[in-house]
């Protein structure tokens, strides 16, 4: 299954995919275009290195969100893509990019939704004083991390942990939990059926919500 990649950021998530592909751990799944709306962004140059097509739309050079959607359509329907993972890419998609990938396109959020959706969600979660949070891998739909969730992974906070701390211990989770998600979906083994969502063959630590094995 091709997979494409959209980000804003840094891309150590584009990066944990690369690396698990290299790895043999995504089964079918290969990251075969990244597209980004920031210049310069981390994203772009893990792509580059790792010889990965790349395209650069901003979103400033549109006037109409679902005009930058169809950029973004056009490209990676050029590359031939069949899952559009978002990693770190800090734009809503509009129906109309979404309908084009019915229960194809998926996020990695920060948090264990539904609590605390939107920006800076690891902050968010320890200022609200919770003991746990984590990362979620859900399926997009057009609001701001509100759709249908496949897996999560659950990480402690822990006494004189800061903010930067927490978000570095959720980080290390979502280099894992991302790969694994992503291997499941080409495989076959994730079906939806209204907000719930089965994965069947990844087997889940209750206790902690780690991923056991890939
Ligand atoms: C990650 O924390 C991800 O969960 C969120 O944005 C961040 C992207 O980080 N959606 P990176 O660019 O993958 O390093």
């Amino acid at each position: 299954m091709k997979v494409g990649v959209l980000a804003s950021g840094s891309g150590t998530n584009l990066q944990a995919l690369i690396d698990a592909a290299a790895r043999g751990e995504m089964g079918r799944a290969r990251v075969v275009v990244v597209g980004a709306n920031v210049p310069g962004c981390g994203a772009l140059e893990r792509a580059a290195q790792a010889g990965i097509p790349t395209f650069l739309r901003s979103h400033k050079d549109f006037a109409q969100r679902e005009d930058f959607d169809h950029a973004l359509l056009d490209e990676l329907r050029r590359h031939g893509v069949g899952l559009v993972a978002l990693a770190g890419f800090m734009r809503i998609l509009t129906p109309t990019f979404l309908d084009a990938f019915p229960h194809r396109v998926v996020n990695i959020h920060p948090a264990l939704l539904p609590s605390f959706p939107g920006v800076h969600a690891q902050k968010q979660a320890f200022d609200g004083g919770v003991r746990f949070s984590g990362c979620t891998v859900h399926f997009v739909d057009a609001g701001a991390d509100t759709g249908p969730i496949i897996a999560q992974a659950v990480v402690p906070v822990l006494d004189g942990d800061d903010a930067e701390a927490l978000r570095l211990r959720i980080l290390a989770e979502e280099h894992r939990l991302y790969p694994a998600v992503i291997r499941a979906i080409a495989e076959g083994r994730v079906s939806v059926d209204g907000r719930r969502v089965h994965v069947r063959g990844a087997p889940v630590d209750l206790a902690d919500g780690r991923l056991k094995s890939l």
